[in-house]
């Protein structure tokens, strides 16, 4: 297969990916008590009573071996202490479908196996082990789930998590191209809006700039003009562009080699006048800058969310949207009905990547305080740890209206003027580093600018 040029420049790091990974298997089954691992990629699934269905998306723990073009429906990678693993691949005689490129690349790495159906592969695969292994199961469940071993035990799949969250070379460079593909779309959807596209027009210019098709995008693109905006996560694209557009707001990520970026933009309309919302969307930038600041290994995700609600009161008071001091809007929690999502959450091989609520590799829990059950990371931030700072301000009729009906300490006159934007949200992915971070969103912004 024609190698591009990007995948090149990751073969550099391919061989120590793999060792870590080699590394962190074989100490996570010596501590479990297993002598080896499967790690099944799942099935197709189908619509009901029909012949076709979503886009296969096999399992991530696969896909950190194996990059995910390569990983075709009941791939099965067989992992054993300190020895190569052995990857047993179905590749049919099918003229209505494709087959997965054979992944040649990785065979310094990996014994692979072909097989021309599941029942030759599912053989194989039994023949491969012996009665004596004491085997785990890593994947979806399967139809013969006890021949493959102990189906996902959940203290080896905390510990795998948790070991997740700290990113290889290998995987940091794949998501740094992930975000060159992101920024490329956004940098095209941002002219398409201000040119006067629709939702409709600002997802496809999207799309045909980052070169993905929807079936490879990591999630859905959010592309919401106006009051769209705050709905947290909307899904659909108006074909019209609205009479007065005022604001876009666009979380629109991407992929690369099975690593995700997950980036957010919002802009004012070119037309009209929109100081106030231009105001706010000043601050906002103020406010993550400030943020990303506050990244340091060793501090608690979950503190520096609390950061963000305390200066989302400062934003809201200096802002004229609530009566009270930034203090009082703090501790009254005003601003939870304002943001009521969590600063960000661990990404890669998942868009909401695993192993957030973790506070250490045996298992134990770190769950959001309960003022804040939607915070998906909270535990301590880590050198190569990737995840997003992702601050809000939403204009949401739901929640404003409780307060409204509580007599809360709004300013209602300008939460009703701003209402029509939506709301704000500017989401970039922070790689921590021992003293600072790497914005990988802000650098690929800048990458991507030079090559226009
Ligand atoms: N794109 C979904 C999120 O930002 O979490
Ligand atoms: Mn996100
Ligand atoms: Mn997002």
């Amino acid at each position: 297969m024609a190698q591009d040029p990007e995948a090149e420049s990751l073969q550099a790091h391919r061989a120590e990916h793999v060792a870590t990974l080699s590394e962190r298997w074989t100490q996570a089954l010596a501590r479990f008590d297993y002598d080896g691992a499967w790690l099944g990629a799942g099935s197709e699934s189908f619509y009901f009573q029909d012949d076709h269905g979503p886009r296969f998306k096999p399992n991530p723990y696969l896909c950190q071996w194996l990059d995910p073009q390569f990983v075709s429906p009941e791939a099965k990678l067989l992992l054993r202490r300190d020895a190569r693993p052995q990857l047993f691949l179905v590749q049919s005689e099918d003229y209505w479908h494709a087959s997965a490129p054979l992944p040649e690349h990785m065979q310094a790495h990996l014994d692979i196996r072909t097989f021309p159906d599941a029942a030759a592969q599912l053989a194989a695969c039994q023949a491969a082990v012996s009665a004596e292994e004491t085997l785990a199961h890593v994947g979806p469940a399967v139809a013969d789930n006890e021949a493959m071993g102990d189906l996902n035990p959940p203290a080896l799949l905390d510990h795998l998590h948790f070991g997740r969250a700290v990113k290889t070379s290998y995987e940091i460079a794949a998501m740094r191209i992930a975000s060159d593909v992101g920024a490329r779309g956004h940098l095209a959807a941002a002219q398409t809006f201000h040119a006067g596209g629709s939702e409709f027009d600002v997802h496809m210019a999207y799309l045909a700039a980052s070169q993905q098709n929807e079936a490879a995008l990591p999630y859905g693109n959010i592309v919401a003009i106006n009051e769209h905006a705050s709905v947290l996560h909307y899904q659909f694209q108006e074909r019209m562009r609205p009479d007065r557009a005022r604001s876009l707001l666009i979380d629109a990520g991407g992929e690369y080699r099975g690593f995700a970026s997950d980036i957010t933009r919002t802009y004012a309309a070119a037309e009209g006048d929109h100081d106030e919302f231009v105001a706010l969307l000043d601050a906002m930038q103020v406010h993550q800058d400030r943020l990303v600041a506050g990244v340091r290994p060793g501090r608690t995700f979950a503190d520096l969310h609390v950061q963000m609600h305390e200066q989302l009161a400062e934003v809201l008071a200096t802002n004229g949207l609530v009566t009270c001091s930034a203090e009082a809007a703090f501790a009254d929690g005003l601003t939870t009905c304002f943001c009521p999502h969590g600063l960000g959450h661990l990404l890669g091989l998942q868009v909401h990547d695993v192993g957030g609520h973790l506070a250490d590799a045996e298992g134990n829990a770190a769950p959001p305080p309960e003022q804040y059950p939607t915070l998906r990371f909270t535990r301590a931030m880590e050198t190569n740890q990737v995840f997003t700072i992702e601050p809000g301000l939403y204009f949401i009729p739901m929640l404003l209206e409780r307060e409204r009906r509580n007599g809360s300490a709004i300013n209602w006159d300008a939460v009703d003027r701003l209402m029509p934007y939506g709301g704000i949200r500017i989401e970039d992915n922070i790689r921590v580093l021992d003293d600072g971070v790497e914005n990988l969103t802000r650098d690929a912004f800048a990458r991507v600018a030079d090559e226009c």
